[in-house]
């Protein structure tokens, strides 16, 4: 039967709640401390940097049950139906839980703020790792992962990192595996019964259709209606700057908007893709773009923010548009007159403007499979982990002998858009890839662009670093100068990562 919902269900640890959402901006933070009492998830920043807020959120992910880590700060409760829901008060039943254990045991806590945090966030590794039917401990590089988002200000990472190497690494315990037993049932009858939530509260509605099609259909009935994937750029329009939303339609229960594939014309990705899941596909293109994807906020902000809203937000500084556009993908759009596509750097028209029509949503993204040989980006950000990008530089260079045969080339943070750098490609184009063109092709550079300062960085600095993007690109390629990640990574003299 496919009637809607009014209330929504989910799973807080064992329990079954079925509750009314009579405000659609109700973040799950909100709920777990004052409607369900659960103290222990604490607030930090109300923004998704500091981690304080991490839970695990159940889902089915082709049929199994799946733990992921989230903010529960910019996480709406109407997002989390038919999910479940583990806190740091689920985690401890019947005893602590081991990773607490070895948290008191490493001496990883002083003040405790952040520790449930940490302790989430750990026990999503441990999860995880189980899955994958790990018995040695995880890797510095996956602890470093799945902590990148939570923040400590007292302790000092160096025994939250040893606790977690001591207890990632434990099997999960009989009382876990006995509660995600009953969570894959449960979530699985629920799958079955295919009811889409249609909430319509006392301060507004939540929608979450299951088909594209129903979405087109609800965009027609609430024009005013605001679309949500992952909000981790919607939520902070609710915790930061208490935006009034009073209709918000969710394209996560949407599984035709999730798909990946990909085939002789390229890469497909659903617009509702989390930057997680498609991590892998986007990553085996370059290990470049995988490198920029693992400084992709922290575990908690990929496992729900989603390729289409990174583009969909239209930002300046979002880190997959300029990639995305060196690399010549399209967009595949639906609305009231029909599906269109466009190149993706047609749906940037000015700042805070893109090419996207009322009751209009974006499906997917495609890439098509190209020589990939001559692709490098590189993201500088003041600080390696969870930070936005100052600038962002993409270059797909095709060369011929010792020909640029086609240039490519993108950057984030240079404009009020992401934007070409058409002088600069010109320049390179047709030309010997020698010192000579790299000079002229530098000077173009310059042309393309007139950022601007900000507290990220200065126009000086922006121009400098595209200046010295272009440069080790031409090092990377030519004279196979491959440059320590230390200066690809954040601000040169700046923060390093340890
Ligand atoms: C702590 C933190 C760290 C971050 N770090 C980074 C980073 O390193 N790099 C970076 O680029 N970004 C970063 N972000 C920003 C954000 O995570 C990304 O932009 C993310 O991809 C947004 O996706 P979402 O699904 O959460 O979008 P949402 O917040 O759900 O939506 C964003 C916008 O897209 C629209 N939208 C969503 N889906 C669709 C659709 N299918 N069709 C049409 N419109 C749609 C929404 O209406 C909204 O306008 C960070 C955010 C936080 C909170
Ligand atoms: S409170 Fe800081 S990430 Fe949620
Ligand atoms: S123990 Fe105080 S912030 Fe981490």
């Amino acid at each position: 039967m496919n009637t809607s919902r009014h209330q929504i269900r989910f799973l807080l640890g064992r329990n079954i709640i079925e509750t009314e959402l009579n405000d659609p901006t109700t973040t799950l933070l909100e709920f777990l401390r004052e409607q369900a009492e659960l103290k222990g998830t604490k607030e930090g920043c109300a923004e998704g940097d500091c981690g304080a807020c991490t839970v695990l959120i159940g889902e089915l992910k082709d049929g199994r049950l799946q733990h992921t880590s989230a903010n529960a700060c910019i996480l709406l409760l109407g997002m989390v139906d038919e999910k479940q829901i583990i806190t740091v008060e689920h985690a401890a039943l019947p005893e602590p839980h081991p990773v607490q254990r070895a948290m008191v045991a490493t001496d990883g806590s002083q003040c405790g703020f952040c520790t449930p945090g940490f302790v989430m966030s750990m026990i999503g590794l441990q999860a995880a790792h189980a899955d994958h039917g790990h018995e040695s401990p995880p890797t510095r590089e996956a602890i470093d992962q799945a902590l990148a988002g939570n923040l400590c200000r007292c302790t000092g990472y160096g025994p939250i990192i040893d606790a977690a190497r001591h207890a990632c690494a434990l099997p999960l315990s009989p009382d876990w595996q006995a509660m995600s037993c009953e969570a894959q049932t449960t979530l699985s009858a629920w799958g079955k019964e295919v009811r889409p939530l249609a909430s319509h509260g006392k301060c507004g509605h939540f929608e979450a259709p299951r088909t594209s099609a129903a979405l087109l259909k609800v965009l027609q009935q609430h024009p005013d209606a605001t679309l949500v994937a992952g909000a981790t750029d919607v939520g902070l329009w609710i915790t930061k700057h208490g935006r009034p939303l009073s209709t918000l339609v969710h394209v996560g229960a949407i599984d035709e908007l999730k798909t990946i594939e990909s085939n002789d014309a390229g890469l497909h990705i659903g617009a509702a893709a989390s930057l997680a899941d498609a991590a892998n596909a986007l990553g085996a293109l370059s290990p470049n773009i995988e490198r920029v994807l693992l400084r992709f906020g922290g575990a908690q902000v990929r496992n729900r923010g989603t390729l289409g809203g990174n583009i969909a937000n239209g930002s300046p500084i979002g880190d997959m548009a300029p990639i995305l556009i060196a690399l010549d993908a399209r967009l595949h759009l639906s609305g009231p007159d029909g599906p269109r596509t466009i190149p993706l750097e047609a749906f940037f028209i000015a700042y805070g403007k893109q090419d996207l029509n009322p009751g209009e949503f974006l499906e997917s993204i495609s890439i098509p499979i190209s020589d990939l040989n001559g692709f490098r980006c590189w993201k500088i950000s003041k600080r390696f982990d969870q930070d936005i990008s100052a600038v962002l530089g993409a270059f797909q260079l095709l060369i011929d002998g010792e020909q640029v045969h086609s240039a490519r080339i993108c950057f984030g943070g240079m404009a009020g858009t992401p934007q070409r750098a058409v002088a600069c490609e010109l320049a390179l184009t047709g030309q010997p890839f020698n010192r000579a063109t790299l000079a002229l092709a530098q000077t173009a550079l310059m042309s393309d662009f007139s950022p601007l300062s900000d507290l990220r960085a200065s126009r000086h600095y922006r121009l400098r670093v595209a200046n010295n993007l272009l440069e080790r690109y031409w090092l990377d390629r030519i004279a196979g100068e491959t440059q320590p990640d230390l200066y690809s990574s954040s601000m040169p003299g700046l923060l390093q990562h340890d």
